[in-house]
């Protein structure tokens, strides 16, 4: 699959927006995901409004191209619905490359921008929207058309982080 292998992370876009029909590919294919128990406990926010996307570029020190970004999607875990709450993370990651991947597809450049593992992340996006106790912030993957930087190949096989049946 060669999206696989092209899938670079793109911070640089068009002044273009997304087709709707292509925000819902990529919604669609996050939630194709498979996730513990089947749990599905994913929501997502589709941000375009320029203020919002402004304020999410001030998340933290790596998030400034976002405000640049035709859309970014904010992908959130209900733990409502968790009937495996060790593995929601999990299941977040699983849906978030796939959305990099559709991207990628559909000829967008995207970014997975962490939120989980950082608590001031976490408050400033709880905050942000105001979002509920159970309405957990994983990721937030930025998209755009790409300008000046594309999807290629870079070739990371490394033989020597294999092992075959033992670890030696
Ligand atoms: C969990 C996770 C968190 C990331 N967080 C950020 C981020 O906050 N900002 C950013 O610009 N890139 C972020 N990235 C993208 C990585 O920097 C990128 O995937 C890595 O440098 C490899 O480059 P590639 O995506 O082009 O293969 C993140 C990627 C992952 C998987």
């Amino acid at each position: 699959m060669k999206e696989i292998y092209n899938r670079r992370s793109i911070r640089k876009y068009k002044d273009r927006p997304i087709e709707k029909e292509k925000i819902e590919e990529l919604l669609r294919a996050a939630m194709q995901a498979p996730s513990a128990s089947d749990q599905q406990s994913w929501e997502f926010i589709v941000v375009e409004n320029k203020k919002t996307l402004g304020k999410l570029s001030l998340m933290n020190s790596y998030s400034k191209f976002v405000a640049d970004s035709a859309a970014t999607i904010v992908i959130l875990g209900n733990s409502n619905k968790f009937k495996v709450a060790t593995s929601w993370e999990g299941d977040m990651g699983a849906a978030t490359e796939n959305i990099l991947l559709e991207a990628t597809y559909l000829e967008l450049g995207s970014v997975w921008l962490g939120i989980a593992t950082d608590d001031a992340a976490t408050d400033y996006i709880k905050k942000t929207f105001d979002l509920p106790e159970n309405i957990k912030p994983f990721a937030l993957v930025s998209v755009g058309y790409p300008d000046n930087e594309k999807n290629e190949f870079i070739d990371r096989f490394d033989e020597k982080k294999i092992h075959y049946e033992d670890y030696k």
